[in-house]
């Protein structure tokens, strides 16, 4: 079974019309609530104790509760931030109070139903028993398995949508960065599945490799998005700072790094547009669709040239980009991944990277998390050992160590990490 085309998909829990019952409606002890895992179910059971004591979003209201979050507010003349809806709406599951059945509290951040969806119309069949997971989706039951709707639902917070949206100015107010790549962030969220033959049999099988690839195409959808939408694009004379590569602009004045790339041709002392989910596209479509990678390279090189430009450039380019590639995230959700597949995107992940275009961080960070997503789906497949998977992991983590800290990114370093990887690989 493969997922759905992108169209199909119902809304995410945010905006669906569904009302949320609350975390204490799936927290009981004979549901999600067990101390450990049943042995005799199909899924974890344990659900709610996995959420609550190891996942960052049972957190995310918390969070709001610190210091550093009413600096945040402050800076930017907000008040409390637990009571703003600009912090809530991504560290809560914060649909409006109409949506909002007796027991749902604010308090318990991003809670089960802001990723699986308002309960109201399937926890009754739910808990019976009688109801299937096909019965349960046709109820408003968010479908998480689905690697285009989860890109969509993870992404919708992680990089943000027209509702929820952290700009440069909340990042200047002192916000983390976001970074993100599906596959990683699914196995760290910790994810409280276990994918085993019954979860396949249940839910279709999704390779790793498959999983990143519809992230990426997601992401780059996401950011094409951004650009194109007159609320997010700009902020009074300048463009809106976050479709730039942070890095272009913060790293300390000693570490000096700046070198040509193919892939554009921005001089130095210019800022570059964001790039890092659009390199990994174009590795894609290299394998998957070369003609389309083609196109990609001159839209995309097009885009970074438009910036020079002015922002009605910018908004032609970025139309530019996504119409090129409409259809993309359909076609490689359909697209069953080989063994050569996989292998052909690590090698390509490499000559990228030793081709210089990952001077910046976050495009060697992407990479890093794609060689994982990709070493992951092979020792699933098979395809190696799990010796030789511990193997390429510890020199991968050579890759991981030179990320560790953004600041003091060195991308020469990161080349000699890759050079080792790649000759890892060459007796596969
Ligand atoms: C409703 C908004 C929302 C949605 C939807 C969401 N997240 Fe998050 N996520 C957050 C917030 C907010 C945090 C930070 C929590 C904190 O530390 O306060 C976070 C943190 C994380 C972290 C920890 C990051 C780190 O640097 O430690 C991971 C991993 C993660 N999310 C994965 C996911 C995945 C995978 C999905 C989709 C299945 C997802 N998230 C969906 C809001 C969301
Ligand atoms: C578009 C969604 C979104 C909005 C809006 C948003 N956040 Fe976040 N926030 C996140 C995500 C996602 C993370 C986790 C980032 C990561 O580590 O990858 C996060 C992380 C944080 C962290 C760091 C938490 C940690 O564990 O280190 C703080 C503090 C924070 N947010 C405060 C705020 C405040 C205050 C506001 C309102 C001004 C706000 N956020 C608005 C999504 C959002
Ligand atoms: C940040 C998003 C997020 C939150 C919050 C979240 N989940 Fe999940 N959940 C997922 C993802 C992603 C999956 C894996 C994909 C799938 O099978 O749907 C999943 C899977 C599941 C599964 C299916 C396991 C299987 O084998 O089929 C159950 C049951 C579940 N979650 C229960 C819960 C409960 C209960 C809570 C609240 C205590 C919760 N989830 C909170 C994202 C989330
Ligand atoms: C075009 C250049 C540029 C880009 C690109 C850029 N910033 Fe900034 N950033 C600035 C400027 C200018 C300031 C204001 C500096 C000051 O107030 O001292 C700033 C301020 C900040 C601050 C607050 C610093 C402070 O000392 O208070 C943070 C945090 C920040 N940016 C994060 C980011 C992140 C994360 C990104 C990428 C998503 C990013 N920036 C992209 C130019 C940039």
């Amino acid at each position: 079974m493969l997922p759905s085309a992108a169209q199909d998909l119902p809304a995410i829990p945010f905006v669906a019309e569904d009302t949320h019952l609350g975390v204490a409606s799936c927290a009981g002890s004979s549901c999600h609530g067990a101390l450990e895992p049943w042995t005799n179910s199909t899924v974890l059971q344990n659900e709610y104790i996995i959420w609550e004591e190891q996942d960052p979003h049972s957190g995310a209201y918390k969070t709001l509760l610190t210091d550093e979050s009413q600096r945040i507010a402050n800076n930017l003349g907000l008040g409390r931030a637990e009571e703003a809806d600009l912090c809530l709406d991504c560290h809560a599951d914060n649909v409006p109070v109409e949506r909002r059945a007796k027991g749902f509290q604010i308090s318990d951040g991003v809670g089960c139903e802001a990723c699986h969806g308002g309960a109201v119309n399937w926890l009754g069949q739910h808990i019976s028993g009688d109801a299937n997971h096909k019965a349960n989706l046709a109820a408003g039951l968010y479908p998480s398995e689905n690697p285009v709707a989860r890109a969509k639902l993870c992404l919708s917070c992680h990089f943000g949508t027209e509702d929820r949206f952290v700009t440069h100015r909340i990042m200047g107010a002192g916000h983390p960065r976001m970074a993100f790549e599906l596959d990683t962030y699914t196995w760290t969220q910790p994810a409280h599945v276990v994918v085993d033959d019954d979860y396949w049999a249940r839910k279709g099988t999704i390779p790793s490799v498959q999983v990143w690839a519809l992230g990426q195409v997601v992401a780059v959808d996401s950011l094409l998005d951004a650009m194109l939408d007159p609320n997010r694009n700009t902020d009074g004379i300048f463009p809106e700072l976050v479709f730039f590569d942070c890095y272009a602009c913060h790293h300390p004045l000693s570490n000096i790094r700046w070198a040509p790339r193919d892939s554009h041709e921005i001089g130095p002392g210019i800022p570059r547009i964001y790039d890092a989910n659009i390199i990994m596209m174009r590795v894609l479509l290299q394998r998957i669709d070369p003609a389309l990678a083609d196109i990609v390279s001159i839209k995309s090189k097009a885009l970074h040239q438009a910036s020079l430009q002015g922002y009605d450039a910018v908004i032609d380019a970025a139309r530019g980009l996504k119409d090129a590639t409409e259809g993309i995230i359909s076609r490689l959700a359909s697209h069953s991944f080989t063994a050569a597949d996989t292998k052909a995107l690590l090698a390509g992940i490499l000559t990228e990277g030793l081709s210089g275009e990952y001077v910046d961080y976050a495009a060697a960070e992407q990479a890093t998390m794609a060689a994982s997503a990709m070493l992951q789906t092979m020792a699933d497949d098979d395809m190696i050992s799990r010796a030789k998977y511990m193997e390429l992991s510890a020199v991968l983590d050579d890759c991981y160590t030179v990320i560790e800290k953004d600041e003091s990114y060195n991308p020469r370093q990161f080349l000699a990490a890759l050079q080792k990887l790649q000759s890892a690989i060459q007796s596969l």
